[in-house]
């Protein structure tokens, strides 16, 4: 990859820390209250999503039809049961391998920013030990459209003040892929749907390969 590139922007939930089992988690407990057939193969459709997205594609299964309050209750209901999920999470769960490669991309003279569709990023960031860390923060709050609508990967190039084409960005979603190259970024694929799309423009093996494609 070429050394020009100035920012690594990385999605959050899956790549930096892997709260998208909490997030499984919170939803099957919702989906089976609701009597709503749901597996880790459909979740698997809710990564890069926006909350209320997500709710719909559960809802796919409902026999029954939702009004719009019963289905933000329902998501409300659902961020609690993350929320209490997340508030178990520390410092230790931080891998030392996603903690390092960080360090040394900074190091190399990267800017490194996060783009999530999470409305949760700050408290997750917080919980994990690096509130101030990145340069940059775009998420959930930033936008109105949820990737893979470009909007949230331009909105953090922009606080970086670097212009897309110069920075590559880290997705777990397939969605998330779309949207790296739908705003004319690097997109690098790591694990989840991402992997094998077929858009992206690397496949990471481990999250300490970035080191190889970003000198
Ligand atoms: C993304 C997750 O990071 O954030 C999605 O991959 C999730 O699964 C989305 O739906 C929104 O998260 P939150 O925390 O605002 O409900
Ligand atoms: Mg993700």
């Amino acid at each position: 990859m070429e050394k020009t590139l100035k920012a690594v922007i990385f999605d959050l939930d899956g790549v930096i820390c892997f709260t998208d089992k909490y997030h499984y988690l919170a939803w099957k407990q919702l989906a089976d209250r609701l009597g709503i057939y749901f597996d880790e193969v459909i979740n698997n459709r809710l990564r890069g999503v926006s909350r209320m997205a997500s709710l719909e594609i559960i809802l796919e299964r409902s026999e029954k039809a939702y009004s719009q309050e019963e289905k933000e209750a329902f998501a409300e209901e659902k961020n609690t049961t993350y929320r209490q999920l997340l508030a178990n999470m520390s410092p230790a769960d931080l891998a030392d391998e996603v903690k390092n490669t960080l360090d040394e991309l900074r190091a190399r003279g990267y800017l490194l920013a996060i783009g999530s569709s999470s409305k949760n990023t700050k408290f997750i960031l917080e919980r994990i030990g690096l509130p101030t860390y990145f340069d940059a923060i775009a998420d959930g709050t930033d936008i109105t459209h949820s990737k893979p609508h470009p909007e949230v990967f331009l909105t953090a190039a922009s606080k970086l003040g670097v212009e897309p084409a110069l920075c590559a960005v880290v997705e777990d979603a397939k969605a998330g892929i779309e949207a790296a190259k739908a705003g004319g970024m690097v997109a690098l694929a790591l694990h989840g749907d991402a992997e094998g799309c077929g858009l992206e423009d690397e496949n990471l093996g481990t999250f300490a390969d970035l080191l190889k494609y970003l000198p």
